[in-house]
């Protein structure tokens, strides 16, 4: 028997949504007349500019892509008016996550994050051997001030998806400020803000701003949700140049592939494209809590792409869902049994989701 050290015997795989392919398959019908809602994917598709920037580029694929993504983190750096050496990009956000795991936890170091939380951060913990601290969050609203209780001479990272997900509860900027302040600076403080974009101009954080302020600041976004690139892979880090130089260091070579780095730097040019997504998710959004409120499902309001909502037993409904070609997100793996995550389709994938849910509860 090989012998895998405990910590790694003991990781549980990750969970990803049912597949569409699979579905259609075990029901028999065409993948096309399956509506996945399980991923927070973005329903409208990627900007043309990425999907043109693509097309032109795709005999390159013989060549290994730039190792430091120089075309794109210069995008990026300008973007958010950062020196290129803060910004770290990786193989999806999940990719640096998991890089400020591997450069600041080991065996005997700690890291804090909430219940309910994104289930990347426990695998990242685990994976290098690191024990993780969870606090409690019957709101599902990060407790920061418990956070900063948690805090010890063994913290390396905290963790704080920002807005969260699967609760789609947001912390505004005054907290988080409030709460850097607090944060010993041998910590590195790691704002998540996968679902950044879909927050209103007045409500957005000024996270990269604060990273000028905080040393111990790791700001992550990504191009998998509002920029509709989930399927090539591609997130990053904005750090202050002690931090993001580690990042660098334990980064698997090449791992950002050249396909999503031509189509990311086509994506940030493309204003229209984000403008049309995150509109679209706000009247989704409406539409979605409406439908809720009229079929008396509680649901948790969401800054996000993804609204929480709960049906009684999850995975009996996502399963009922599954059924009538619905796929929605079961929370079973986060121990939120009652509930299920639903995405922000397009407005007909919507009215599908809905109507199914109707059916499943006999009030349509
Ligand atoms: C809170 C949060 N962070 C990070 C990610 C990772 O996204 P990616 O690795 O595709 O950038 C997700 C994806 O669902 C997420 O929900």
């Amino acid at each position: 028997m090989p012998d895998f050290p405990e910590h790694i015997t003991k990781l549980q795989p990750y969970v990803p949504g049912l597949a569409i392919t699979s579905l259609a398959s075990e029901l028999g019908i065409s993948p096309d007349d399956i509506v996945k809602v399980a991923s927070n994917e973005n329903p409208l598709g990627p900007s043309e500019l990425a999907l043109r920037a693509l097309a032109e580029a795709s005999s390159e694929i013989a060549l290994y892509p730039d190792n430091d993504s120089l075309e794109l983190t210069a995008a990026i750096a300008a973007v958010h008016n950062v020196p290129p050496e803060w910004v770290v990009v990786g193989s999806g956000s999940e990719a640096v996550l998991s890089m400020a795991a591997v450069s600041l936890l080991t065996h005997g170091r700690q890291t804090v994050y909430s219940q309910y939380s994104f289930q990347a951060f426990a695998g990242a913990a685990q994976r290098v051997g690191a024990t993780a601290v969870v606090v409690p969050s019957p709101d599902f609203v990060v407790n920061l001030e418990e956070l900063l209780d948690k805090i010890n001479e063994q913290t390396a990272l905290l963790y704080i998806a920002n807005p969260g997900n699967p609760t789609g509860t947001f912390i505004g900027n005054a907290e988080i400020e409030g709460f850097l302040k607090r944060v010993p600076k041998n910590v590195v403080a790691l704002l998540d803000e996968a679902y950044y974009e879909y927050l209103s101009p007045g409500e957005r954080p000024r996270s990269v701003e604060l990273v000028h302020e905080y040393p111990n600041l790791l700001v992550t976004r990504t191009f998998s949700k509002a920029y509709g690139l989930a399927g090539l892979r591609v997130g990053y880090g904005i750090a202050q140049p002690e931090v993001a130089d580690m990042l660098r260091r334990v980064r698997a070579p090449f791992s950002v592939t050249r396909m999503a780095q031509i189509a990311a730097t086509a994506a940030l040019k493309d204003d229209d494209s984000l403008a049309r997504t995150v509109a679209s998710n706000a009247s989704g959004l409406r539409f979605l809590y409406e439908a809720f409120d009229k079929l008396g499902l509680e649901y948790v309001p969401s800054y996000a792409n993804f609204v929480l909502v709960k049906v009684g037993d999850g995975p009996q409904m996502s399963q009922r869902l599954n059924r009538r070609g619905v796929i929605v997100r079961p929370l079973k793996s986060y121990g939120l049994n009652e509930w299920i995550r639903i995405s922000v389709g397009s407005a007909a994938e919507n009215e599908q989701v809905v109507a199914a849910l109707g059916k499943e509860l006999g009030s349509h």
